[in-house]
C-alpha cells in the first residue's frame, strides 16, 4: 500500500483559533481522507507550538506555570479539531517528551558537525513570533509578520550556519519544482535564495519555558527550529525506526504563505544538514479575508469558527455536525486553493442555498420521493443508463485529477456537473410519465440513486458526516463507500430523511459571526435605556441543550413567575455549579427559539477574550427586583 504523510503548521498554542487557522486543518484533513478513499496508507499529523515567550507571560497572568497553561491552551485545540471532524493520526504538542528529546539530539549533531556555532546577535525582535528581524525587515517601525511591536536586544546566540546551504539549496529547488507550490511561491523562495542567505540564530537567552541547549543551559533551543522537528517526531524519529522508515519524507507539509520562508528556506537546510531525505513538496496557501478586510484580532475582526457553526446550525436549523460540514464544503468551495479567500457570509448563505439546499439536496429529496411514490421506497437493481454512467464516470475522473492538484474548488465544480447531470436526467427521463413502464423507471431510478451515492463518496473528503448520514440511507452494504459501480442492492429498502440541508431565507438570517473586542457603540439617550425591564432572577434549574455545545436551558424564577431562559455559557459553567445563583435578566426580550426552546428573556454576562462571568449582586436581593 502506497504511503502518504501529510502535516498542517502546527498552531501557536495560546492563539484563539479562528476560521483562518482552522481553514488550514481542515484542506489537510480534506486531502488525507481523499488519500484514505483512494487506498493510501495516510499518516496525518498537526498539533500545537507550545515553547513561546507569551506564555510565561501569560500563565503567571493567571497565577499557573507555564505547563499547565500550555495543558488548557492545547485541549482547547483538541476540542476544536474533534468538531471540525480533522482525522489526524497524531495530535503533537512540542512538550511532548518524545519530541523534546528529537530537539535535543538534533542541535546536538548539527553543533558536533559544525554547523551550529556561538556568536553574538544585535538586532530588533518580535516576541510574539520570537522572531529576530534586520532594519530593513521591520514594517513601518513594526513586525513585518504580525505587525505587533519590536524590542531592541543583543545576547551571545548559537547560530546555525544556512549560509553553507545557499548552494545546495538552489540546486535542489531547480532539480525539484514540485518542492513548493504554487508555483509563485517557489519564484519568491528561490529568489530569496539566489539573494543571499545569512546564517540564523537557533537559540534565546532571554526565556526559560522551551528547551535547553543540550549543552548550555543557559540558553534555549529557537522555538523554529524545534517547532519544525515537529514533522520527524511525528512519524516515530529517533523513537520508532519501522515507522519513520515508512513515513519519512512527508509528502505534503501543508501551511500558510506567511511562514513559506522557514520551510522552504531552514527546514530543508536542517535537513540537509543533519543527513534525511527533504520534505517532497511544501504547499502554501493563503489567507481568508474577513469581508474584505485583513482578519486581525486587535480590531476583533476575526471569526471564531465555533460559535459560527453554533449560530449557523440554530439558524438553519440543521444540526451542528451538519453545520460543520457546511463549513468545510465553503471554505473548500469559495477560493483557489493557494490564493486567499474572503469569508462572506453572504457567498456563504448563497452557496448553502444553491449548491447543498437547491442542487445536491433536492436531486436527493427528488429521487427518494420518487422512489416511494412508484416503488415503495424498494429498490429494483438495474444496470445503470449507460450514457449517464460514462458520464458519471468521466466527472469522477476529472474529480481525480483536479483533487491530485489539490485544486478542490475545481474538483467540487467537476462534482457538481455530476449532480447537476442527475437533476437535468430526472427532467430529460420523466419518470413520472413511465408509470406503466416498470422496467425503465427502476432503470432510471437505479441510475439516480447510484448517482447519488457515487457523488456522496466523492464528497467524502469534503462533508464528513453528512455524506455518512446520506450513504447509509442509501445501502447497509460495507461497500457503500466504495469507487465501484452499483453497489445499492436489489429488494433493498430507501430509507426516507427529512432534508438534509433545508432552504434557508437569506434576508431572515443574522448571524452576529464577528468577534468585537473593546467595540465602541454609539451614545443612546436615557430613554432607550428605559426600555429594558432588567431584573434579578435566581437560577432554579439548568441543564445542558442537548446537541449544542454552547447552551444551558435554565429554569428562572422571578419571585411571582417562573422562565425558561437559553444562555450560551455551557463553555465557562457546569449546570450544576449554576443552581440557587442570583442573576440578572433582561425581562422584555421578545421570546427567541433557540435549538427549538423558547428562550423568555435573557441573562447578562461579563467577558473578554480570556474571561466570563454572570452578573450577579454583591448583596442579596429578592428576586424579582428591579433594576435601574
Ligand atoms: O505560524 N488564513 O502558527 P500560527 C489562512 N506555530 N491561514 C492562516 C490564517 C488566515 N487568516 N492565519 C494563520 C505558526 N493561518 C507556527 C507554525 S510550523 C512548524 C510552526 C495559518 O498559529 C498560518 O499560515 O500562527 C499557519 O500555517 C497556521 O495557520 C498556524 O499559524
Amino acid at each position: 500500500m502506497e504511503k502518504f504523510y501529510i502535516t498542517t503548521a502546527i498552531y501557536y498554542v495560546n492563539d484563539k483559533p479562528h476560521i483562518g487557522s482552522v481553514s488550514e486543518a481542515i484542506a489537510a484533513d480534506v486531502i488525507a481522507r481523499y488519500k484514505r478513499l483512494k487506498g493510501f496508507d495516510v499518516f496525518f499529523t498537526t498539533g500545537t507550538d507550545e515553547h513561546a515567550q507569551k506564555i510565561e507571560e501569560r500563565a503567571k497572568k493567571e497565577g499557573i506555570s507555564p505547563q499547565e497553561f500550555v495543558d488548557n491552551a492545547s485541549k482547547n485545540w483538541k476540542e476544536i479539531f474533534k468538531t471540525f471532524k480533522i482525522s489526524y493520526n497524531r495530535f503533537i504538542r512540542t512538550s511532548d517528551k518524545d519530541h523534546v528529546e528529537v530537539v535535543k539530539h538534533f542541535f546536538q549533531k548539527l553543533y558536533d558537525k559544525g554547523d551550529i556555532y556561538l556568536g553574538s546577535y544585535e538586532g530588533w525582535y518580535c516576541v510574539r513570533d520570537a522572531t529576530f528581524l534586520k532594519d530593513s525587515d521591520l514594517k513601518d517601525g513594526k513586525c513585518p509578520i504580525c505587525g505587533g511591536p519590536v524590542q531592541k536586544i543583543k545576547e551571545p546566540n548559537y547560530f546555525f550556519r544556512l549560509s553553507k546551504y545557499q548552494i545546495p539549496l538552489m540546486k535542489y529547488y531547480e532539480s525539484h519544482k514540485e518542492f513548493l507550490q504554487p508555483d509563485f511561491r517557489y519564484n519568491e523562495v528561490i529568489n530569496v535564495i539566489k539573494s543571499g542567505l545569512q546564517d540564523v540564530s537557533v537559540s534565546r537567552r532571554s526565556f526559560k519555558f522551551g528547551i535547553p541547549v543540550p549543552f548550555d543551559n543557559s540558553h534555549t533551543v529557537y522555538v523554529w527550529f524545534d517547532a519544525l522537528l515537529n514533522y520527524l517526531t511525528s512519524v516515530g524519529f529517533l523513537h520508532d525506526e519501522e515507522k519513520f522508515k515508512k513515513y519519512w519524507p512527508a509528502d505534503l507539509h501543508l501551511i500558510g504563505k506567511d511562514i513559506t520562508r522557514f520551510h522552504g528556506i531552514i527546514w530543508p537546510a536542517m535537513l540537509m544538514s543533519y543527513g534525511l531525505p527533504l520534505p517532497k513538496t511544501i504547499f502554501a496557501h493563503g489567507f481568508w479575508n474577513l469581508e474584505g478586510e485583513k482578519m486581525s484580532k486587535s480590531k476583533g475582526n476575526v471569526v471564531n469558527p465555533v460559535n459560527f457553526v453554533e449560530e449557523f446550525s440554530e439558524k438553519a436549523h440543521i444540526p451542528l455536525d451538519i453545520s460543520v460540514d457546511v463549513l468545510r464544503y465553503y471554505l473548500s468551495r469559495e477560493v483557489t486553493f493557494g490564493q486567499d479567500g474572503n469569508f462572506k457570509i453572504d457567498t456563504f448563505l448563497s452557496r448553502y442555498n444553491s449548491d447543498l439546499a437547491n442542487d445536491f439536496g433536492n436531486l436527493i429529496n427528488r429521487t427518494v420521493s420518487m422512489l416511494y411514490k412508484y416503488m415503495n421506497g424498494i429498490v429494483t437493481k438495474t444496470s445503470m443508463d449507460p450514457e449517464a454512467k460514462d458520464f458519471l464516470i468521466e466527472q469522477q475522473n476529472n474529480f481525480f485529477e483536479e483533487m491530485d492538484k489539490y485544486s478542490f474548488s475545481t474538483a467540487l465544480e467537476r462534482l457538481w456537473e455530476a449532480v447537476n447531470y442527475l437533476n437535468n436526467y430526472i427532467q430529460v427521463k420523466a419518470p413520472w410519465k413511465l408509470k406503466n413502464d416498470k422496467s425503465e423507471l427502476a432503470k432510471i431510478l437505479y441510475t439516480l440513486l447510484e448517482g447519488i451515492r457515487t457523488v456522496s463518496v466523492l464528497l467524502t473528503p469534503f462533508m464528513p458526516h453528512t455524506t455518512e448520514i446520506i450513504l447509509s440511507s442509501l445501502t447497509k452494504s460495507e461497500k457503500a463507500k466504495s469507487l465501484d459501480w452499483e453497489i445499492i442492492e436489489d429488494k433493498s429498502k430507501i430509507e426516507k430523511l427529512p432534508p438534509i440541508f433545508p432552504r434557508i431565507e437569506k434576508e431572515k438570517i443574522n448571524i452576529q459571526f464577528k468577534e468585537k473586542s473593546g467595540e465602541e457603540k454609539e451614545m443612546i439617550e436615557y430613554e432607550d435605556f428605559a426600555k429594558l425591564d432588567l431584573r434579578v432572577a435566581k437560577i432554579l434549574d439548568a441543564e445542558k441543550v442537548p446537541k449544542s455545545k454552547k447552551l444551558i436551558k435554565l429554569t428562572v424564577s422571578l419571585g411571582n413567575e417562573e422562565r425558561t431562559i437559553v444562555g450560551g455559557i455551557a463553555n465557562h459553567y457546569a449546570p450544576e455549579e449554576l443552581i440557587g445563583k442570583k442573576i440578572i435578566i433582561i425581562k422584555n426580550l421578545k421570546p427567541r427559539k433557540l435549538m427549538g426552546i423558547t428562550s423568555q428573556g435573557m441573562l447578562l454576562a461579563a467577558s473578554n477574550d480570556e474571561e466570563f462571568s454572570l452578573l450577579g449582586l454583591d448583596r442579596d436581593v429578592k428576586e424579582g427586583s428591579k433594576i435601574s
